[in-house]
């Protein structure tokens, strides 16, 4: 079948003075893991190079550029599945790493358990070998200056998906030649979140979920609002019952707002290769590619085409 890649890099109300860069970034991450599905590659390592790139590129809250907590510091939060095995690997809290998604996929595949955290996690990746990085060098000098006005958990996490310069998460998700769908999804989380609050990126259901039987999801947004929902799953229980992949996302997102009234956004993709970029909030940095034509969009309803280059 034909491959499909989508990736997202976070809905939030992305101001206009990286609104380019986010794309450009969405657009170098959805060729680079269409590269790997065009070469007969697994949509595994499709979604985790496209998010990589991601993690890589400081425009994003993920790896690089990543949000600072309420001391000051990263704590990064990553998932990975495979739809074809329903194997996933998930990491919450780890600091201070480059590519928190590869070291997801190292718990998947390294480990007999699915999420590892905080010490536990950090203690693996040190055992593992993967480089520490200073803080400084993972922060961007924009994002210490914003931390400083946002000391306060309590002036509201939901406010701040509106608010000017705060981020929001990068995912991919991916369809292969083999019909085997993966997903995968990495944060830095919310500026200033209270130290050890982990939301919903890297917890199975919420912030992805990846099955062959139906498609592959990747979520952003508030996460707490996510995480209620179980929006990864609920989409796809939608696309279970017969809805298409943007209809699944648009109801379920529509439900998140009207049940817990959080914003956010959904990549989507099914098994038969359908797939839908949805967000409610002002704007979603996103790009897919199937058959050659790269679609993107920044903008509610925006959707701009173009042949991509071999
Ligand atoms: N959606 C990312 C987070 O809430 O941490």
């Amino acid at each position: 079948m034909d491959p499909v890649i989508v990736v997202h890099g976070g809905a939030w109300a992305i101001p206009d003075q990286i609104s380019e860069a986010s794309v450009k970034g969405v657009k170098t991450a959805a060729s680079e893991g269409f590269a790997v599905l065009k070469k007969r590659g697994s949509a595994l390592n499709a979604v985790e190079l496209a998010v990589r790139a991601m993690e890589d590129n400081p425009v994003f809250d993920a790896g690089h550029g990543a949000v600072l907590d309420a001391d000051g510091e990263v704590e990064l939060d990553a998932i990975i599945m495979d739809g074809k095995t329903l194997a996933a690997g998930a990491v919450s809290s780890i600091r201070n790493i480059s590519n928190p998604v590869t070291f997801a996929r190292s718990v998947m595949e390294k480990t007999d358990h699915v999420m590892l955290t905080d010490r536990g996690a950090n203690l693996f990746a040190d055992g593992l070998g993967i480089p520490k990085l200073a803080t400084e060098t993972l922060v961007t000098e924009n994002e210490r200056k914003e931390w400083e006005h946002y000391q306060k958990y309590a002036q509201g996490v939901k406010e701040l998906f509106n608010a000017q310069w705060d981020h929001d998460t990068v995912g991919a998700v991916a369809v292969d030649c083999d019909g085997n769908v993966a997903c995968a999804t990495s944060t830095g989380g919310i500026r200033n979140k209270m130290v050890g609050r982990v939301g919903d990126s890297p917890i199975i259901g919420s912030g992805g979920y990846a099955d062959n039987h139906s498609g592959a999801v990747s979520c952003t947004g508030h996460g707490e609002s996510i995480m209620k929902v179980t929006l990864a799953r609920l989409i796809l229980f939608h696309m279970e019952q017969g809805k298409a992949a943007g209809q699944a996302a648009e109801v379920s997102l529509q439900y998140m707002g009207e049940r817990v009234h959080g914003g956010g956004g959904a990549i989507v993709v099914s098994n038969k290769g359908d797939w839908a970029a949805k967000f409610t909030t002002e704007r979603m940095a996103w790009a897919s590619v199937k058959e050659d034509i790269m679609s993107y969009g920044l903008n509610p309803k925006e959707i701009f085409s173009e042949h991509i280059q071999d």
